[in-house]
């Protein structure tokens, strides 16, 4: 297409009309022009396709399709390349549907366990969510195929998700909300962007200028086009002039009216249609050029592909006395009714219409299996008949397996969950059947943390969250060692729901809700409160063991533009083949009160395979931003003067590798100076000492006096600690005249003066 010739020959209404979709899910055609629909899709993990009915919380049907594990379970895999493998297959399924785009990856972070939503989200660290996105989107498009990364942002709530107003500050906006999409944007470029139902300190998503302009296309170059979540659509022409390109669903056409009565009275300049429409088109474009007609949606091998990532994201919790694997020959008794039916999606717009569905209890043939309910799916209730039976099961088995884990009716898209428990006849079965069989093993599906009562009881615990179609076949693969599982936490498991970072401001007040926690999200708040948790952000074991040794770094002091380069060695110290994940943290070690930090937070990660006795080394590169922490004031990101441990390991709580470097970063400078500077912050900048010495004995910190105090202490050191509080202005009301405020102005303006060349030197 030549898309600036087709612009200029369109008409007004055309061109608006290009600004909202033809139907549910497709954008318009404008056949006199040969301009084609071309139709989204649900995502992220399956293609939800709908011919028939449409609508955008999963009620009716879709086509058949492959139901591939949920976000909650890839992020567990923190493997960049079979993510990138699923996405692959599902770019394919698109081609192969005429799909142009597939409404996922969605990133928003997991700032409470509660929110109805996180199953399809990664994880509470913008690093994780942003490098899984990264992959999927890479995949998706390797077959001309576009994404729309979803839902942007601050949208980490179904409560009010349509009114509410998310409250937080740039900073935390930086460091953690916009983070999880900008790494994602920057390198894997998707084609499409979704803006959020939600605000944002009180503006619409869809209406909010800094972040759809600025931001997004400013400062991280994209350059596709933006979509409002089906239905976030608030005032069309704002929304518009905020750099929100198209509109889904159909709105009937009434609002491409308020378009052209906005451009023709001249509230609106035509140029900002024609740019969101030569956005659109730039893409429904790409769509056409890309089109693959040979391709073939083979759902039984995108059905094995499910099983195998299935199988590379479960995360072995806890495996005391090494209760798994599993032997064949050894009588399992298989209790819980999600091993019959397991729970393997969520509700709403990501649900799939799953071509076919494989159970741990049918996956299990050749092993030596028994099976009691031990209760219903969907109830809470106790049912005594079958705790009895379950009871019995697990009584004559060597090893009784549980499949546990959250009913539908407890977590989805439209609502947030009350409490983080298991349904109560599900923790009274877990209790019940330890207590009869101290070989007892919980296998869990759900799609966020649950308090675990019996954890003490059981000797294994394996969290498959919602592992897709595949999930029977994959947990009998887990279970028994055909698949050592290698999957860990991308987040935290919590003791209760009162210990976490947004227990009391979580859903806020009416549509009002303030990130009181700021960026103490996730780890981030538990390690630096030093809260313990049931297990902890990256925590994962497997059948093997592992050793870390030798972390070294190419240099200990760095400068500006100096990247870090890390290696570390990772032995496989047990029998069997095996793969890690490697983590590398940075915990500041700066005292200054300038910025409030995370004693630590991830900055790299890598999974590698290793046979038994096998040792490779691993690698990370830091840039200044891995070090960095946005600064409000100055408006950049801000690499703090001091030391830094970096930290290597396979959890937040285990980093048994640990090395300090020096990073010349920048000092905390004060941006301006004013009478109510503290002397303190004055000091920072270099030379600021000889303009203010001078004026030091104001104070009686003079050397003369440096004696003993009444208080017997150094009288110099104490003025000094004194002093650092003192703003500018004290001269003046401690100095009994002889201070003036015109010397003050003076010393102001020369500290500024000075304040500015420190600056202009460290950018240059
Ligand atoms: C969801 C989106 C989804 C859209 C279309 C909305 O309700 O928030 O994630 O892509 O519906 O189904």
């Amino acid at each position: 297409m030549n898309i600036p010739e087709i612009v200029s020959q369109l008409t007004q209404e055309e061109k608006a009309s290009l600004c909202s979709g033809g139907d549910f899910w497709h954008t318009k055609a404008i056949e006199r022009l040969g301009i084609p629909a071309m139709m989204m899709c649900d995502g992220p993990h399956g293609l939800r396709k709908q011919n028939l009915v449409s609508d955008n919380m999963g009620i009716n049907d879709s086509i058949p399709a492959v139901c591939f594990p949920a976000g909650c379970a890839t992020a567990s895999s923190f493997d960049r390349a079979l993510v990138r493998q699923m996405g692959e297959a599902l770019g394919n399924e698109c081609q192969a549907e005429d799909v142009g785009v597939i409404l996922g990856p969605a990133v928003n972070i997991k700032r409470s366990p509660l929110c109805g939503r996180n199953f399809e989200y990664y994880s509470e660290d913008p690093y994780v969510a942003s490098q899984m996105a990264s992959s999927f989107i890479q995949g998706v498009q390797s077959q001309n195929v576009g994404t729309s990364i979803k839902h942007f942002y601050a949208n980490n709530q179904e409560h009010r998700r349509m009114s509410s107003s998310s409250e937080l500050d740039e900073r935390t906006a930086r460091e953690i909300y916009l983070s999880a999409f900008e790494t994602a944007i920057r390198e894997a470029k998707p084609w499409t962007v979704m803006c959020s139902y939600n605000r944002i300190n009180g503006v619409y998503a869809a209406e909010n200028r800094w972040a759809l302009t600025d931001v997004l296309r400013g400062e991280w170059g994209f350059d596709g086009f933006v979509v409002s979540d089906w239905g976030a659509v608030n005032d069309r022409v704002p929304d518009l002039e905020a750099g929100m390109d198209l509109e889904m669903p159909a709105s009937g056409g009434f609002r491409d009216e308020e378009i052209i009565t906005a451009v023709r009275v001249g509230r609106m300049p035509e140029a900002v249609l024609d740019q969101a429409v030569t956005r659109i088109l730039t893409i429904v474009d790409r769509y056409l050029c890309g089109r693959n007609p040979k391709a073939v949606f083979d759902r039984e091998k995108d059905h094995a592909l499910a099983r195998e990532i299935a199988g590379q994201c479960m995360v072995l919790l806890k495996n005391e006395d090494q209760v798994l694997p599993l032997k064949r020959t050894q009588k399992a008794a298989f209790i819980g009714a999600f091993a019959e039916k397991p729970r393997y999606q969520g509700g709403g717009s990501s649900h799939i219409n799953s071509f076919k569905v494989e159970s741990a209890l049918e996956m299990a043939k050749g092993c030596c299996v028994t099976y009691a309910k031990g209760f219903a799916a969907e109830s809470e209730l106790v049912d005594e008949a079958l705790l009895a039976e379950a009871v019995e099961a697990a009584a004559e088995a060597d090893v009784a397996v549980v499949f546990a884990g959250l009913p539908d009716s407890f977590e989805s898209e439209g609502f947030d969950r009350k409490h983080m428990e298991l349904p109560l006849c599900q923790n009274v079965l877990i209790s019940a059947v330890a207590k009869a069989n101290p070989n007892t093993v919980v296998v869990l599906h759900n799609g966020a943390p649950v308090e675990m009562p019996w954890i003490s009881e059981v000797k294994g615990i394996l969290e498959t969250y919602l592992c897709g179609q595949a999930v029977g076949g994959a947990v009998i693969d887990v279970l028994y060692g055909e698949v050592n599982p290698s999957g860990h936490l991308a987040e935290t498991f919590p003791r209760a729901l009162r210990e976490t970072p947004s227990y009391i401001s979580f859903q806020g007040e009416g549509d009002r809700v303030e990130y009181r926690e700021g960026v103490f999200v996730g780890y981030r708040y538990y390690a630096t409160k030093k809260i313990p948790v049931l297990f902890p952000f990256g925590h994962g074991l497997s059948y093997t063991t592992f050793a870390f040794s030798n972390l070294r770094t190419n240099q200990v002091v760095y400068h500006r533009g100096d990247r870090v380069e890390v290696s570390v060695d990772v032995t496989n110290t047990g029998d069997r083949y095996g793969k890690e994940v490697v983590q590398l943290y940075i915990m500041p070690q700066i005292e200054t009160d300038a910025i409030l930090r995370p004693v630590l937070e991830l900055r790299g990660f890598e999974k590698i395979g290793l046979k038994s006795g096998e040792t490779k080394t691993v690698h990370f590169t830091l840039d200044r931003r891995a070090f960095s922490s946005y600064n409000i004031q100055r408006q950049k990101w801000m690499a703090e003067r001091g030391d830094y441990i970096i930290a290597c390991g396979d959890s937040s709580e285990n980093l048994p590798m640990q090395q300090t470097v020096h990073i010349e970063g920048d000092l905390p400078i004060p941006k301006c100076i004013t009478m109510d500077t503290t002397f303190g912050d004055v000091l920072r900048i270099p030379g600021a000492a000889n303009l203010v010495t001078p004026f030091a004995a104001v104070f009686g910190a003079t050397n003369e006096s440096a004696d003993e105090n009444a208080m017997g202490e150094s009288t110099a050191e104490m003025m000094e600690a004194m002093m650092q509080y003192m703003p500018i202005r004290g001269l003046i009301s401690f100095g009994g005249g002889t201070v003036t405020t015109r010397q003050c102005e003076e010393l102001i303006q020369k500290l500024n003066v000075l304040a500015e060349a420190a600056e202009q030197k460290y950018e240059s």
